[in-house]
């Protein structure tokens, strides 16, 4: 194909093409999948939300807030923002539905693009996909563990193996306050720059999670939320870390952890995957009580998770891995002459009927190039019909990783190849 086309894609939003789209799509369905096995019923939320809702529900000190938003105005000039995440707009759909007039927990599951100005690199996109859940309307330390135990089990489902979970607890409402004002007065006393100095004021979590060696010496020994945790956030900790021994979920401590988003509350996770650099992060959630309420609803709480279908994708290859390819056929058709095509355009439809995933050569290709084909399209099978084959009532199933081939009766052609297929 000649390149006319002077246009590129804009910086930082992929192409998903075959073959490698063809792990993305796999990749995506197996983590659908785990979700789907713990009941969880499918949303598909607009792309375009009131900016308010993000400002609100995430924050508006966090950088995905503050430096990541895709805003703009509409035609009428109302300022609209390109979802960054989930989480708010399920929480605005599950308002204005009422859906918590229903069965509680509500239990629902997502797939698609969302939208961050970031410095575009490996495995960090400017429209990045995500699958994920969340489990409105009850605080129970097992529906924690269940939200974890799914995400875990999609990563199981697509065959990693080199990550690891971290979890902690951030509190709520009954200690953070107090162990805010503890960490600022700890932080206050440190010879800390200006920049830092000022993140301290609006979250001083965040210093924590400075990767800076100086820092992290400095604040090695400041006070951790799971040291000072309300009896009952304790105790919603401990049962959580129950309920995955339990499912047979390991986990690391990690009373550092800090995410990039406001609403959370008590448990807090992460998935890390080593293989992938800089960006490790493969997936990550928690509670976050209190976020319905703020953004006008009843006052439910909620737990949930985000996976980046991207990064799993390239974890799952650096583990040197790979899914079968939804789109890959089983068999190829050889046709050879007019009559022979038309008859195994028909066979191909019969074929599919059955469950069977087929293609063919068309453009009336010579033995050589459709035998090409049909060793390019992966399939286990090529079906060859010639005209003299068609005139005796039979084609030949050939085996491409064997190369032998038999003669079966047009008649029996999809019984015979559900059989080869085993
Ligand atoms: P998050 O940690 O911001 O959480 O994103 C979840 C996952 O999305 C990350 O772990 C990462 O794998 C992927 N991700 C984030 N940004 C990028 C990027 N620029 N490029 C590629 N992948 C990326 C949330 O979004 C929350 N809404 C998750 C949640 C749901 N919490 C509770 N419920």
């Amino acid at each position: 194909m000649t390149k006319t086309s002077t246009f590129t894609a804009p910086k930082g939003f992929p192409d998903y093409l075959p073959p490698n789209s063809g792990q993305f799509v796999a990749v995506r369905d197996a983590l659908v999948g785990a979700a789907r096995l713990a009941g969880f019923g499918h949303v598909e939320l607009p792309i375009l939300e009131d900016t308010g809702l993000f400002a609100r529900g995430v924050g508006e000190s966090t950088d995905v807030v503050s430096k990541e938003m895709w805003t703009f105005d509409d035609r009428n000039g109302r300022s609209v923002t390109m979802r960054p995440e989930g989480t708010a707009g399920v929480m605005r759909a599950a308002i204005e539905h009422n859906l918590d007039r229903g069965q509680l927990p509500v239990k629902l599951c997502y797939a698609g693009p969302f939208f961050r100005y970031e410095n575009v690199q490996a495995g960090r996109y400017r429209q990045l996909q995500q699958v994920g859940v969340e489990a409105i309307g009850i605080d129970d330390p097992a529906l924690d563990a269940e939200v974890i135990a799914v995400a875990d089990a999609g990563f199981k489902a697509v065959g990693l193996t080199g990550y690891r979970l971290e979890v902690t607890s951030l509190g709520d409402d009954t200690c953070r306050p107090a162990y805010r004002e503890l960490l600022q007065e700890f932080l206050a006393k440190l010879p800390l720059d200006e920049d830092t100095r000022r993140r301290a004021q609006i979250n001083p979590l965040r210093v924590l999670d400075d990767k800076r060696p100086e820092v992290r010496e400095l604040t090695a020994d400041a006070p951790l939320m799971v040291d000072h945790l309300s009896e009952s956030a304790k105790a919603h900790f401990d049962q959580v870390l129950e309920y995955l021994d339990a499912l047979g979920v390991s986990y690391v401590l990690n009373p550092r952890m800090v995410r990039g988003l406001d609403y959370y509350t008590k448990t807090t996770f992460e998935f890390v995957h080593d293989g992938l650099g800089a960006q490790s992060g493969i997936g990550g959630g928690g509670r976050y009580d209190g976020l319905m309420e703020r953004l006008g609803g009843p006052a439910l709480s909620g737990i949930g998770f985000g996976i980046g279908v991207d990064r799993t994708v390239l974890a799952l290859a650096a583990e040197g891995k790979s899914l079968p390819d939804p789109a890959q056929v089983d068999v190829f058709g050889v046709p050879l002459g007019a009559a022979a095509g038309r008859e195994l355009v028909a066979m191909a439809g019969r074929l599919r009927a059955a469950g069977i995933r087929v293609s063919q050569s068309y453009g009336g290709r010579g033995v050589k190039g459709a035998m090409k084909a049909a060793d390019r399209s992966g399939a286990r099978f090529a079906l060859v019909l010639g005209d003299r084959d068609l005139a005796a009532g039979e084609v030949g199933l050939k085996d491409l990783s064997t190369g032998e081939q038999r003669q079966i009766p047009l008649g029996d052609v999809v019984a015979e190849v559900t059989a080869a297929l085993g």
